[in-house]
């Protein structure tokens, strides 16, 4: 049996995939990377057989999107081999620094975000550009009305319903997807991205839920003698008071943290799921034109410029952690070590502990 699995785990490695008669596009298979996958796969090798007997079609297709960003074209492009560097880099220390494979459960799949059309998945990461992102995912999924991603309300792109997730779909659905959908992720450097949901969260006066949900327990447990008013609106907590939030025990072990300051290795799990594209917000235009470009979707819409003058900077971030101890710096560096390890993101040159 085992061999058997190797065999088809081999096979399944260099098969070519029918994705979308209507589209006609082949993608590369890149279901080597999860383990999920192929479990689910052999509980449904009829459809295998029958997948694995028609790689040998040709014709009418267009140029596969992985294809052009992964096979051995001597025209690469520079932002090409810059994201197949970040792929390989991705691959390298999810070997070295996670153990076990586990199975993935749907709810694993919550932040992906579907596009049947171009047959893209999006996994979102809040303060990473992921307002826009489901802009755009909206105008590519919807009726070609709205053209201009802008034009939709920041609330309405975060309305629940507005674009399916992953989870939501049967598993041999969700498996279908995963092995044939271009997968794509946008990262940010980890500290730079806290200091963002924290100055949004929590420095905001209209943020009041947040102040209400997050906030007042953040006062009541970690701040000495908190005026009553600031117990009960919870609307001035400091960025240093935030860190003594995250940092204690007590606080995952009640709740999964809120998406806006959980870790991306925890909300698209990059090591389980094989992204095609690890985009970067420190090179968002690009790389956003980029993927639009690997979908076919160039035409369609443009991904909106950046023209936010109060965005997180590193020298930003700089300041915030000056007033936090070597001890909680380096706590906290070790809350969020996976994602400045898997996605390349050096130690800040700001930090105090090494
Ligand atoms: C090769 O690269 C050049 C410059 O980026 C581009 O204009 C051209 O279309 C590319 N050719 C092919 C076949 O992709
Ligand atoms: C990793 O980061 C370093 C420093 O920023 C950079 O020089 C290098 O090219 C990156 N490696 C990859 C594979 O992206």
């Amino acid at each position: 049996m085992m061999r058997m699995m190797k065999a088809r785990i081999a096979m399944m490695k260099n098969m070519v995939m029918m994705v979308k008669p209507r589209v006609g596009r082949v993608l590369l298979a890149t279901c080597a990377g999860s383990f999920f996958i192929l479990i689910l796969y052999f509980q449904n090798s009829a459809r295998a057989e029958h997948l694995l007997g028609r790689t040998g079609f040709s014709g009418k297709l267009r140029r596969a999107p992985l294809q052009t960003l992964f096979d051995g074209d001597q025209n690469r492009s520079a932002v090409g081999m810059t994201l197949q560097g970040r792929r390989s880099f991705l691959d390298k220390a999810c070997r070295s620094h996670t153990r076990k494979r586990r199975v993935l459960s749907p709810e694993d799949l919550r932040h992906l975000l579907v596009d049947d059309r171009h047959g893209l998945l999006y996994c979102y990461v809040p303060k990473v550009a992921c307002t826009n992102w489901k802009r755009t995912l909206m105008v590519l999924t919807g009726d070609g009305r709205n053209r201009d991603p802008l034009a939709i309300p920041a609330n309405e792109a975060h309305a629940p319903g507005r674009l399916r997730s992953l989870s939501e779909y049967s598993t041999a659905e969700i498996n279908r997807r995963l092995r044939t959908y271009l997968k794509f992720i946008f990262v940010r450097d980890p500290f730079e991205r806290l200091v963002s949901a924290y100055r949004n969260k929590f420095t905001r006066s209209y943020n009041t839920a947040f102040h209400k949900r997050y906030g007042t327990k953040i006062v009541q447990r970690h701040r000495a003698n908190p005026r009553p008013e600031a117990l009960e609106k919870g609307s001035d907590v400091s960025f240093e008071e935030f860190v003594y939030y995250l940092v204690d025990p007590r606080t995952q072990r009640e709740e999964p943290f809120n998406e806006h300051w959980e870790r991306v290795h925890a909300l698209c799990h990059p090591c389980l799921i094989r992204y095609d594209v690890v985009g970067k917000y420190e090179s968002l235009a690009q790389d956003s034109r980029y993927v639009l470009k690997l979908a076919g979707a160039e035409g369609e819409v443009e991904f909106p410029a950046s023209s936010k003058s109060t965005r997180t900077t590193e020298s930003m971030a700089a300041k915030f952690f000056n007033n936090i101890s070597p001890f909680y710096q380096k706590k906290l560096y070790n809350l969020y070590r996976m994602d400045f390890l898997l996605f390349n993101y050096s130690t800040p040159t700001y930090l105090k502990f090494r």
